[in-house]
């Protein structure tokens, strides 16, 4: 990667070295503290997930507020999403292992939604067609992680036309073009789909507000990249009477060849598909994933790596090894050369493809019970 590329975020791109600090100051969330933290373990039974500990997840907007509510007996729902331009890959999976641990703690309701429509309106290449049949495929990734049938709703945008667009158009109505400009940067070249799109991805936010007839307040999970759309929905929905939703962000997920930027589909060699076979696994992470170690066995031994800039490590972090004690011995031994580049990767093919294994089965058995998650609820 070169270190001169800008760094860019927007919901469509991310490239360059990112700040989270700076991202937290600029978009004015706030970080997950100790006092956040205590406030989720009072209602988790002292359970933090990983992804909280590490800093995975790492900033929120008015999470506090709705724990308070949460525990004066107020009960919650979860949205998050998925844009179908392609089959799953482990980035996607990381805010969706964590939504569906909020499930479980909370016993939420979840919706959610994919949004065919927006991958076909901002993707050149990708047909109504293909973004339809897409969205099919990347709900089985998402029963397959085992929500629950009941209190999980799947809302493939174009088949739910009739739900989303009364409420989209209200709030179509309340954002400028203007704002749209700015917040996005779209250009006179952008087709008019693109400028309502935003409106479809708010209605989720107030949605169970709508169809019970009182406000019921809404947590949002999600890849920190998607805030732009977030921010016009908490500035427009109370202008109509519902609650701003709550928020809870993460990183981004680094794509093999480095820790900067996002995994994005569009590089297969710098991702890893759900539908990857074991030797596809083992292929791509011996010879893509970029290492901290050093350029001999001698020097490593003597020197020791780099677990901050090591890919295999970072995804051990992130979503493969939840066990602390274990994260830190290999960390440690990373560190102190002990443990090798080739036996960092090892340590990860292995836990990525018996999570595949487990993950492919369970989307075979998806395609029975998929209907359940798509029907109204
Ligand atoms: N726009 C998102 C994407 O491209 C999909 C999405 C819709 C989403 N609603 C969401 C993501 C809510 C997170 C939370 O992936």
């Amino acid at each position: 990667m070169n270190v001169t590329e800008k760094t860019k975020i927007t919901p469509w791109e991310v490239t360059g070295k990112v700040d989270y600090e700076k991202i937290m100051t600029k978009f004015g969330t706030e970080p997950i503290d100790q006092k956040i933290l205590k406030q989720l373990s009072d209602l988790t039974s002292g359970d933090i997930h990983f992804m909280l500990r590490r800093g995975i997840f790492f900033t929120h907007r008015d999470l506090g507020w709705l724990l308070n509510r949460k525990k004066a007996g107020e009960n919650f729902y979860l949205y998050t999403g998925r844009g179908p331009s392609d089959h799953t890959h482990i980035g996607h999976l990381v805010p969706w292992v964590f939504t569906k641990w909020l499930q479980e703690k909370f016993h939420a309701k979840l919706i959610f939604q994919i949004t065919d429509d927006e991958k076909f309106l901002f993707n050149e290449n990708l047909d109504s067609e293909t973004t339809h049949s897409l969205a099919l495929d990347n709900a089985l990734d998402i029963v397959a992680l085992g929500f629950d049938p009941k209190l999980t709703e799947i809302m493939i945008d174009t088949d739910r036309s009739g739900l989303l667009y009364p409420q989209a158009v209200k709030i179509a109505k309340k954002i400028t073009f203007s704002t749209v400009k700015a917040t996005f940067g779209f250009d006179q070249s952008a087709n008019i789909g693109m400028i309502f799109y935003t409106s479809i991805q708010a209605v989720p936010a107030m949605i169970e507000s709508v169809r019970n007839g009182k406000n019921i307040p809404c947590l949002i999970p999600y890849g920190i990249d998607q805030d732009p759309h977030f921010r016009i929905a908490r500035d427009v929905l109370p202008r109509l009477g519902y609650l701003k939703p709550a928020s809870i962000m993460s990183i981004f997920i680094p794509p093999l060849s480095g820790v900067d930027g996002k995994m994005s589909s569009s590089d297969p060699n710098n991702a890893i598909f759900v539908t990857d076979s074991e030797a596809v696994v083992k292929r791509k992470i011996n010879k893509y994933a970029f290492s901290g170690g050093r350029t001999s066995v001698e020097e490593h031994r003597k020197l020791g790596g780099d677990p901050d800039i090591d890919v295999s490590y970072q995804w051990l972090k992130i979503m493969f090894e939840p066990d602390d004690s274990k994260l830190k011995k290999i960390h440690d031994d990373y560190r102190s050369g002990a443990l090798l580049s080739g036996e960092m990767k090892a340590i990860l093919i292995e836990r990525v493809n018996s999570f595949l294994k487990r993950h492919q089965e369970a989307r075979e058995r998806a395609k029975s019970t998929l209907q359940v998650f798509l029907d109204d609820h």
